[in-house]
């Protein structure tokens, strides 16, 4: 069991928020839930970066390689938009791909919203770090985490990174037994 403090990146991507146009809600939501929900040590690497792929790209791997973050929560730049790339970035720095976390995250938003399907939100890995893509909408945040994070603590267990706890009253954290 690895007791490290884990490194989080929480990354808004965001022309107008990275310009200072627009006030950033995703950034602080994520890391609003992570203080709910997580009960073992962690602090946040977090960034605020334009819609430009290369510069989602060089914060992603910033976050991966240099910070050493165990999981990075990416929020906004997944629609169909001329300027949404983050999909595309996560894709060109990840060496293998985790689609099941965009499928579920589609499947409880569209309970929630049609437009859901819009978003082309995925999930990878990048060497030892786990990156998630959620919307920008702030109100997607918690409507996705709250599916995919009873497997984020394992998935991480996986890539040898830090032992993640749950507050089980909020989410139950999934280990399966050896
Ligand atoms: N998912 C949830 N849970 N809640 C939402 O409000 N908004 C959708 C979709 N997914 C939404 C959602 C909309 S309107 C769009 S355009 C896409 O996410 C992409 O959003 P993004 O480009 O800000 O990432």
């Amino acid at each position: 069991m690895n007791n490290q403090r884990a490194s989080i990146g929480v990354l808004t991507v965001s022309d107008r928020a990275s310009r200072g146009e627009y006030e950033d809600r995703g950034g602080p939501a994520i890391r609003e839930y992570l203080a709910e929900v997580l009960t073992s040590p962690w602090s946040d690497v977090s960034r605020i970066v334009s819609d430009d792929q290369p510069v989602v790209e060089a914060a992603l791997t910033q976050m991966c390689d240099e910070r050493g973050c165990c999981l990075v929560i990416t929020t906004g730049g997944t629609g169909p938009a001329a300027r949404d790339l983050t999909p595309e970035a996560t894709e060109g720095v990840c060496q293998k791909m985790m689609p099941g976390f965009g499928e579920l995250m589609r499947k409880v938003s569209l309970e929630k919203v049609p437009t859901a399907i819009l978003s082309r939100q995925t999930a990878g890995i990048r060497g030892q770090s786990l990156i998630v893509n959620l919307p920008g909408q702030p109100r997607a945040i918690r409507e996705c985490l709250d599916a995919v994070f009873p497997a984020i603590p394992y998935c991480i267990d996986l890539l040898e990174g830090p032992y993640l706890t749950t507050d089980e009253s909020r989410i139950k954290a999934f280990r399966p037994k050896k």
